[in-house]
């Protein structure tokens, strides 16, 4: 199976990445292979809702860094949506790629992959139910399956290195893959 990474923190090695990687590794043993990329590192404008790609080619036609991760995201089996709790919701690069995600609606290019989410906050999974929810409603709209959730309790840069029970949750969760 191909896992695309997504890594929506602008931390990179610290919590997010470090619960991902922990995936990446489990899935590594059974054989998967993995790329990992850092949003804050794309350009990504935001939808404007010109919903060019609702007719013609069924393509965005913003021109940036988006474009390259169109094409990860159609070749990959697995996506997992790491993004840290900002305000009960992703980060804003995040979700400026979820906005982004509309051409999909029509090419359906990401119905039966599956999807899964990363998320660490100060408040832990109490905090995560709004986010949940929304990529849960996302998932179904496009068709797509939704694999699992890792969300833990982590506040400070690289906090969760020394959380082992949660570092072996993700291990194993990627384990099971
Ligand atoms: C702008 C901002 C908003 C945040 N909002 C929340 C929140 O609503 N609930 C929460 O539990 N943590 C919140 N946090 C804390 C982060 O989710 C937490 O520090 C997380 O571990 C960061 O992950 P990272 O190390 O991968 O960047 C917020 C942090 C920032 C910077």
């Amino acid at each position: 199976m191909k896992i695309l990474a997504l890594i929506g923190s602008p931390r990179k090695g610290s919590n997010t990445d470090i619960l991902v990687e922990k995936i990446l590794e489990g899935a590594k043993e059974n054989g998967h292979i993995s790329e990992k990329i850092y949003l804050y590192d794309y350009e990504i404008l935001p939808c404007i809702d010109c919903r060019n790609c609702k007719r013609g080619l069924f393509i965005c036609t913003i021109e940036d860094m988006m474009h390259e991760i169109y094409s990860k995201m159609e070749n990959a089996d697995l996506i997992i949506f790491g993004t840290p709790i900002y305000w009960y919701g992703p980060t804003g690069q995040m979700k400026l790629l979820i906005d982004r995600m509309r051409p999909f609606i029509e090419t359906k290019k990401l119905k039966n992959k599956k999807g899964v989410i990363v998320s660490p906050s100060e408040e832990g999974p109490k905090a995560c139910g709004p986010l949940i929810e929304m990529f849960k409603m996302s998932f179904d709209y496009l068709g797509m399956e939704f694999a699992g959730k890792i969300l833990a309790s982590a506040y400070e840069r690289g906090e969760i290195k020394n959380n082992q029970k949660e570092l072996k949750n993700a291990y194993e969760f990627g384990l099971a893959l």
